[in-house]
This record gives C-alpha cells, structure tokens and sequence, in this order.
C-alpha cells in the first residue's frame, strides 16, 4: 500500500506527549482537571491530578493548559505528538523538541523574566495569552464586549472586503442551548470513524478494537477533503467532550462572540476572519479578559432554523468560529513551551 494511505484512522506508531505530576506539589485543586480541553484528568482518591481511563485511547494535544493553570507549578508535559509512519508521518518535519519563547534570539535558552522587560506590550500579550476555559460569573460589561469587537473590525481583509458578521451573546440560557446542540451534533464525526466500542463512552472499551473496513475507507476519502476534521486528536478529543454529562463545550463563559463569514467574501474569508478574531483575543487579554477560539461552534452550521430565527444570520453569512469571552477563574495566562520555528532562511 502506498506510505500516505497508510494508517490512515489510528496510526499505531505514535509517540503522544507525557503527563506527569509532581505529588509533592500538587495541593489537588482541580484547576488542570477542569482546565484540560479533552478530560483526560482526574484527581485520584488521595487528591493528586492524575490521567484517567480515557488517556490512553484519547491523547493529550499537548496544549500544556493544565500546566499553565496551576497554581504550584506541579505539572510538567513531557515528549511531542509524533508520528513515525503512514499519511499523518510527521516525525520528519520537526527539529528536535518544544521550546520556550526566544524572540531576543539568546540561543542559550534565556528565561522568559529575564528579558521580559525589554518586549512590547504587544509581545507580552502574544507570549502570555493561553487560551481561558476556567471563567467567574461575573458578566463582561457591553461596553467591553464592544471595545473588543471594534478591534476585530478595525484587522485587515483581503481587497479591504470585511466579510464577517458578529453575534455577540450574553445571555447564558441561549449559550447553554447551543452548547447542548453543538455536542449533540459533532458526536457524528466520532460515531463514524471510530471503532464502535470506543464511540461515546467517557471510558474507553475494548482497548484492541479496530475501525472497519467501510469506516477506514470514509476515513480515506475524508482526509483527502477535510484531513484537520479527521485527525486522530481531533475525533479523540471530540468523542470524550460529546460523551461527558458534565462538559460545557462553552466553558459556561459569561460570553461567546460567533464570527460568521461572508461565503462571498475576496480571497480566503477564513483567513480574515481568523485575523479579525485574533484581534479580538488579543484586545481581550490585554484588558485583564480571556478567551478560547471554540470552533466546535461549527456543529451549530447545521441547524439552519436555530442560526436564522435565533442568531440571526442568513446567507450569505455562514458560521466559522466562535469565542468564548469571560474573566479568568484564577491565573491561567502564562508562558509555554511550542514547537521550534520551522524556517527556510534565505540571506
Ligand atoms: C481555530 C481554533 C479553533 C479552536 N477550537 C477549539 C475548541 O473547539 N475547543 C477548545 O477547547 N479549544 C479550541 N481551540 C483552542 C486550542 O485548543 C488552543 O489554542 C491550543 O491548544 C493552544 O493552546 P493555547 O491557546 O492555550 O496557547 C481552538 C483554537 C483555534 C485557533
Ligand atoms: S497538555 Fe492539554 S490536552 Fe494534555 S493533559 Fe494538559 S490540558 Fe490536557
Ligand atoms: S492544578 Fe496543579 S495543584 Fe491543582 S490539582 Fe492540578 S496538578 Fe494539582
């Protein structure tokens, strides 16, 4: 079989990142618990954060937020999301490990206290900004909410189109009732390509089980279209969210922001709108905010009634994404490490 058909739904040489706990400083809080955007954590009966049953099936994208949000620096993520063979290969692409912000180009690993001082204002947003899933109540006032949508508005836009639209919403029955849609829909991707003893199940059955045969070839012919939507960390990740009682795809922030597109929109529309949202995120941060990027908001696209007579949106406006908006439970901004530059200098 050709290498890029190969493995094509769970590839099994694949090196996933490592999570491990220092007992002696974890004070159990739970932050990382409820910070960790797939569930994979638990506190075990003796308080300390630990993995949980899911782990093993539905690994960690190494997003380093439960590491990010605790408060004792207990939390180290070890190792990357490699790949060794198949179509999803990746292990080529990579030099070495994940390393920690270096914009002053030290080379000898600089901490990031140390020349902190000597950034922009703007560049300490960039490094600092995670992604925020642990929210207070307490609701953002209007007048923020706009003052970071006037950032979004004032981005650049291929030919100057702006092809975006905005539903800002406040009210948290009508987050709550397209939450429950969301996950409702999106458990379709998981209920398709994954092997059926692991499909909806907050702990993972048969751990030997395969996909079938039909499911290996839609996963094929998906990946050729939409491979992002057919990632293994992706249907993972979606099949523990939609299975769990508990999980806000929200976050039960006080706030969402939805970006809809112009479908006509010059160029790439995506590329706009992904440049307008990240505006706003970084507006947000800057003012004391958070947000997440919550793009599973696209299980919503098919619910046409809903997106017309509640949101309010019609073509040619078409949801791409979504953010949460809220003040942060807790410190959760913070620096991590990420993958090192992939860069062809030509001097
Ligand atoms: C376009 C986009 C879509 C995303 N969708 C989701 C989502 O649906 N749910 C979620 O919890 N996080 C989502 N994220 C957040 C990513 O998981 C997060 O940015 C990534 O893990 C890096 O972590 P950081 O933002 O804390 O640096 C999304 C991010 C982007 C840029
Ligand atoms: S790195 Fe991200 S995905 Fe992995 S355990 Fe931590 S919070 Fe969860
Ligand atoms: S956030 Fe840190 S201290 Fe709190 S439970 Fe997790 S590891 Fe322990």
């Amino acid at each position: 079989m050709l290498e890029k058909h190969k493995h094509i739904s769970f590839p099994p040489k694949t090196d996933f990142p490592i999570f491990q706990v220092d007992d002696e400083k974890c004070i159990g809080c739970g932050r990382c618990v409820n910070s960790c955007p797939i569930q994979l954590l638990m506190l075990d009966s003796d308080k300390k954060a630990r993995p949980n049953e899911r782990y093993d099936h539905f690994r960690c994208i190494c997003c380093q937020n439960c590491a990010a949000s605790c408060p004792n620096d207990a939390i180290t993520i070890q190792g990357d999301y490699r790949v060794h063979e198949g179509f999803w290969k990746n292990d080529n692409l990579f030099e070495g490990g994940k390393t920690f912000p270096d914009p002053l180009y030290s080379r000898n690993g600089a901490k990031y206290e140390d020349y902190e001082d000597q950034l922009t204002e703007t560049e300490k947003v960039i490094y600092n900004r995670r992604s925020i899933r642990l929210y207070k109540k307490k609701r953002v006032p209007k007048e923020l909410v706009h003052r970071i949508i006037e950032a979004g508005r004032f981005a650049p836009s291929a030919g100057n189109n702006q092809p975006w639209k905005f539903v800002a919403i406040t009210n948290p029955d009508v987050i709550e009732e397209i939450d429950q849609i969301c996950k409702k829909r999106v458990r379709l991707f998981p209920q398709m390509l994954m092997p059926h003893p692991w499909v909806d199940k907050q702990v993972p059955g048969d751990k030997n089980a395969k996909p079938k045969k039909w499911q290996k070839t839609l996963h094929y012919l998906l990946s050729r279209k939409t491979p992002g939507d057919v990632d293994q960390r992706v249907l993972g990740g979606i099949n523990t969210i939609s299975s769990d009682p508990e999980y806000r795809t929200f976050f039960k922030a006080p706030a969402l922001i939805i970006l809809a597109k112009d479908v006509r929109g010059i160029g790439s529309p995506d590329l706009d709108l992904g440049i307008c949202g990240q505006n706003m995120v970084l507006a947000a941060h800057s003012l004391g905010l958070g947000t997440c990027w919550v793009s599973l908001i696209k299980g919503l696209t098919w619910d046409h009634r809903y997106v017309r007579k509640v949101l309010g949106l019609e073509y040619p406006f078409k949801i791409l994404t979504s953010l949460t908006l809220g003040y942060p439970a807790g410190q959760v901004d913070n620096i991590v490490a990420r993958e090192r530059q992939r860069v062809n200098w030509i001097e």
